[in-house]
């Protein structure tokens, strides 16, 4: 078990003026920030993110979604991280996310779900590698 996970602040959270009650639930929820910035991504860079879903239906809308605008991409540290994260932002589709998760108060669907969070240790040091150098990383 890593002890670290990765986040990105969607692009529908960012238009909403979402970010800063996101990160403060971030914080409540025991998490470190470990590295952090704001990235406009390009299609081409956010199609290599979500490369893992190229054959899905929903492929094309999830990138044109995530160029949209700018997303805050974050590093977070706690004691079994990725899944006490996952738990904090709720079920993919926010009319299944529990009461008090992140995406119940601020995803409108599926699609538009406010914040991502990496599915397992090592997905978590992959996607944080995408955004951030060693360097970045503390
Ligand atoms: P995320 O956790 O960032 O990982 C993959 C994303 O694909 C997921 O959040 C959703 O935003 C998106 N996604 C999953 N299923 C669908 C769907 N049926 N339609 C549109 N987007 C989807």
């Amino acid at each position: 078990m890593s002890n670290r996970t990765f986040t990105m602040i969607k692009p529908d959270a960012t238009r909403k003026g979402n970010t800063g009650a996101i990160l403060e639930m971030i914080n409540n929820g025991g998490f470190r920030i470990a590295a952090m910035k704001m990235v406009h991504l390009s299609k081409e860079k956010a199609g290599e993110f979500y490369a893992v879903h190229k054959e899905r239906p929903f492929y094309g809308e999830l990138v044109d979604f995530m160029s949209s605008g700018p997303i805050t991409a974050a590093i977070l540290e706690k004691d079994n991280a990725v899944d006490d994260f996952r738990k904090l932002i709720g079920a993919t589709n926010p009319a299944q996310a529990e009461e008090g998760t992140i995406r119940k108060k601020f995803a409108a669907s599926i699609g538009e779900n406010a914040i991502h969070g990496s599915d397992s240790d090592e997905n978590a040091k992959i996607e944080g590698d995408f955004f951030f150098s060693k360097l970045e990383q503390f």
